[in-house]
């Protein structure tokens, strides 16, 4: 094994039991409901699942930047090499404190579905872009544009010197992706959190910054956690996977394992409703009969219950399912698999 293999394997970030409350008129929302995943240096975790199922809240809660009803517990650690080496425990930093502002957008940096949401549309993109870089990176003016140029040259902008000047309005969707992209990336961060990069761009764009996403992953080095519904881009881009559902993580796997060796009912659905290769992308993953129930004051017991045809009553919709362990690194959130009641196999959730 080379020392660069070696490195990509240590852990970067580590999730355990993260759990998001919202308090609603009506009861808790237990939005996401005990999630445990760990993503490796330079390596690719995807995050999987339908509209709704706590995807958004768990990658925006990494960064501590969920809205105040958002009452979050559990552990997440960032074990950055780069600094002193000492891992830092984010979900108990001040979350407008100096200390998470140094990580957020510098070591762990954000791209969302809908890049307005990343540029302001009263300043020109470049501006925007050396911000970032000043904020992070270097107080020399002259040093932040050369880097925020080169920046948006790697994303495949051409005309860097005019397009550096122009608002976002002026630039085309599949442009204003490439160009959150080249900020997010400006600080040369350790891990991208990418929350539906692609969803709002057409087939070929989609492809295009996919394409450019692993491009720059080779480049800069940087872990991503790639949030999607779509299992396509996860079979293209990820090392890993979790598949989510209502709060939780059903199925946990290396890529390759997941797609030869399914295991949840609900991880089978998906890859049957996914669309072929070079077909449709855009369809929804809405080939799964019924809908996903809202987890407000939900009884312990599977949230697939519902929609699970392969469902053991008496057993599912009676307590909640632990994680069991079938393989190495493959883990999965169903009875099917392990006894209720059953000890030994289970991955305990603080290990
Ligand atoms: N600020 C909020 N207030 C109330 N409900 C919220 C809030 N944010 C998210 N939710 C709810 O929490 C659930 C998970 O949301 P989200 O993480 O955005 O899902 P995903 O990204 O997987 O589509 C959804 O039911 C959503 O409606
Ligand atoms: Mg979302």
């Amino acid at each position: 094994m080379t020392t660069q293999t070696a490195h990509a394997q240590q852990p970067l970030l580590r999730v355990q039991d993260l759990k998001i409350r919202i308090r609603l008129d009506n009861g808790v929302m237990q939005a996401v409901d005990g999630v445990d995943f760990e993503i490796r240096q330079g390596q690719t975790l995807g995050l999987v699942g339908e509209s709704g199922c706590g995807k958004s809240l768990t990658s925006r809660a990494l960064i501590g930047i969920n809205p105040k009803e958002c009452e979050t517990t559990g552990d997440i650690t960032f074990m950055s090499p780069s600094e002193s080496g000492k891992p830092v425990e984010l979900l108990s930093l001040n979350p407008n404190g100096r200390q998470i502002r140094a990580i957020r957008g510098r070591r762990i940096a954000m791209i969302f579905q809908e890049p307005m949401t990343a540029f302001s549309p009263m300043y020109t993109i470049g501006n925007q872009i050396m911000e970032a870089i000043l904020l992070h990176r270097t107080k020399n003016k002259k040093e932040a544009k050369k880097i925020a140029l080169e920046m948006l040259s790697k994303v495949g902008i051409s005309d860097q010197e005019k397009r550096f000047d122009q608002y976002p309005h002026e630039f085309s969707g599949g442009m204003r992706q490439r160009a959150m992209i080249s900020m997010a990336l400006s600080c040369n961060p350790e891990l991208l959190i990418a929350d539906e990069p692609t969803t709002a761009l057409d087939v070929t764009i989609q492809a295009q910054v996919l394409e450019l996403m692993k491009e720059l992953q080779q480049e800069f080095g940087m872990a991503i956690l790639l949030v999607t519904h779509d299992l396509g881009i996860i079979a293209e881009m990820c090392d890993e996977v979790a598949v989510m559902y209502l709060g939780k993580i059903v199925e946990q796997a290396p890529v390759k394992e997941l797609f030869a060796n399914p295991k949840h009912p609900y991880t089978k659905g998906l890859l049957k409703s996914m669309p072929r290769l070079g077909g449709d992308r855009s369809r929804r993953l809405d080939s799964i009969e019924g809908s996903v129930p809202v987890p407000i004051d939900m009884p312990p017991m599977c949230g697939f219950y519902d929609r699970c045809k392969d469902r053991i009553d008496g057993v599912c919709n009676r307590m909640a399912v632990p994680a069991t362990r079938i393989a190495d690194n493959h883990t999965v959130r169903c009875f099917l698999y392990s006894e209720p009641g059953e000890a030994n196999s289970h991955v305990q959730a603080h290990p």
